[in-house]
């Protein structure tokens, strides 16, 4: 079985190390060449937990990297694993997804096998039928489901977890025609996860499930946001309690009832936006959406004015944020909620030094020289008039009296409650918590 996949971001490359190192055939595509000459040397761009591993099995047995699309034109199978990000008016773009395709339409027009188009990429319901059927018929001059199949196959890994949840997907979704293909497809995948659900759908059911998805857990997020907001007005309350009591009940479920500073990264934010937009679209009325997205917006403020409550004037003071990734174990800062906060601040004159284990680089893409970077916790305290946690990073869980001490003014803000049950020797507040 020769398989490919096109776009080696966190979901792409870790399918093809992951295949590879089950004894796949696999090409992994991409159109950046330095890029695919860094993968080839087993160096992965991303920090991301056991995916270096895993692609250096792949390289070892049959992964090879390349920025050609005529090389998979030997492919059983092709996965698309393109970004789709969002477009300023929060709409979703499309344009790498429809050169990606159009490339394979034009491998197939000159291959001899009858290859199966996984699209893994999140795409709005309706886009399969519309835009990319359309656009691998033209290129390719065959007919889709007599000389190809395509079929929707919607990724619901996480980052931070990307080889764990590729290995052990909760469920497969397969969305397309009953067709030929479609039981090709089917088979592959119950070799591949003999115990895990298997869904056949429609294509716009298959991509309904993947918006669905990822806004019922911005939904649990912005839920528990919310009321996280009133907990910290009651003494004596705290929301990780409330959410563990709430999470036994098996209609409600524990994960993703963390309170913090919203929710960030490059999914959770642009897919709400694009299925607002396409709600409004169609006709339907997105009230609870919009809710949901505002109720994320907003959660940010609230740590602003703690911190404006609490400092009085913050502009020329020095602020400490630790963490700037959109979550530990990853240096992805894609629409984190540190960076927001760090961009209002700015705005607010505020001097901000941070610190991250592995998203400084990263970070200093985006504010050169505006901000201080600082190598360790200590250098990022020393002489601070308050410290913002808001990445779970568990190093600052190592955070004591003794390491606060270098701070000009010791006012603690912890978004996450990792100091919660700590004796801290000055003023704590955590998102969540009420005051005693
Ligand atoms: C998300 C989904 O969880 C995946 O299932 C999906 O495949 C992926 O988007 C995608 O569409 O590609 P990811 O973006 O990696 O995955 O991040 P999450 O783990 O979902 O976290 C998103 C944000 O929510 C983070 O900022 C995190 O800190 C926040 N979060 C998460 C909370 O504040 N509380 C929680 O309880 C859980």
């Amino acid at each position: 079985m020769n398989i490919a996949v096109v776009g080696l971001g966190f979901v792409g490359l870790s399918l093809s190390s992951v295949l590879a190192s089950k004894g796949y055939t696999v090409i992994g595509i991409d159109t950046d060449k330095k890029k695919c000459i860094e993968i080839s040397k087993g160096c992965v761009p991303i920090y991301e937990p056991d995916l270096e591993k895993t692609l250096k099995i792949g390289l070892k047995k049959s992964l090879k990297i390349s920025n050609d699309f005529s090389t998979i034109k030997n492919s059983d199978m092709i996965f698309v694993t393109v970004g789709t990000p969002q477009k300023i008016n929060g709409e979703i773009e499309l344009s790498m997804i429809k050169k990606a395709v159009k490339s394979i339409g034009q491998v197939i027009r000159k291959t001899k096998k009858n290859p199966i188009i996984f699209i893994k990429s999140t795409v709005i319901p309706g886009t399969i039928k519309k835009i990319i059927l359309p656009i691998l018929e033209k290129e390719s001059g065959k007919k889709a489901e007599k000389d190809f199949g395509v079929i929707s196959n919607p990724e619901f890994l996480q980052e931070s977890n990307a080889i764990r949840d590729t290995k052990c997907p909760h469920a497969i979704i397969l969305g397309g025609n009953d067709s030929k293909y479609m039981k090709k497809a089917k088979k592959f995948f119950s070799k591949m996860h003999p115990n895990v659900s298997i869904i056949i759908t429609k294509y716009q059911t298959a991509e309904m499930i993947k918006y669905a998805n990822n806004s019922f857990l911005a939904t649990k997020i912005s839920f528990i946001n919310q009321l996280s907001n009133i907990c910290q007005n009651i003494p004596d309350v705290d929301v990780d309690d409330v959410a563990s009591a709430i999470g036994l009940d098996p209609r409600i479920g524990k994960l993703f009832l963390s309170a913090g500073p919203g929710y960030g990264g490059s999914c959770l934010p642009k897919d709400m936006s694009a299925l607002i937009n396409f709600g409004s679209s169609v006709g339907a009325n997105t009230t609870f959406l919009k809710a949901v997205k505002k109720t994320n917006d907003e959660q940010i403020n609230n740590i602003i004015s703690l911190m404006e409550k609490k400092l009085g004037s913050i502009s020329n003071k020095k602020i400490t944020i630790l963490g700037t990734a959109f979550k530990p174990n990853t240096n992805d800062i894609r629409d984190s909620k540190s960076i927001e906060l760090i961009k209002k601040l700015l705005k607010n004159k505020v001097k901000i030094s941070v610190y991250d284990p592995k998203a400084l680089e990263n970070t200093k893409m985006v504010f050169g020289n505006k901000i201080i970077y600082s190598k360790s916790l200590i250098s990022a305290l020393d002489k601070s008039y308050g410290v913002i946690i808001m990445t779970q990073w568990k190093q600052f869980e190592s955070i004591n009296n003794k390491l606060l001490q270098c701070m000009k003014n010791k006012l603690i803000i912890d978004s996450r409650r990792m100091l919660a049950d700590k004796e801290l020797n000055g003023e704590y507040y955590a998102i969540g918590i009420g005051e005693k």
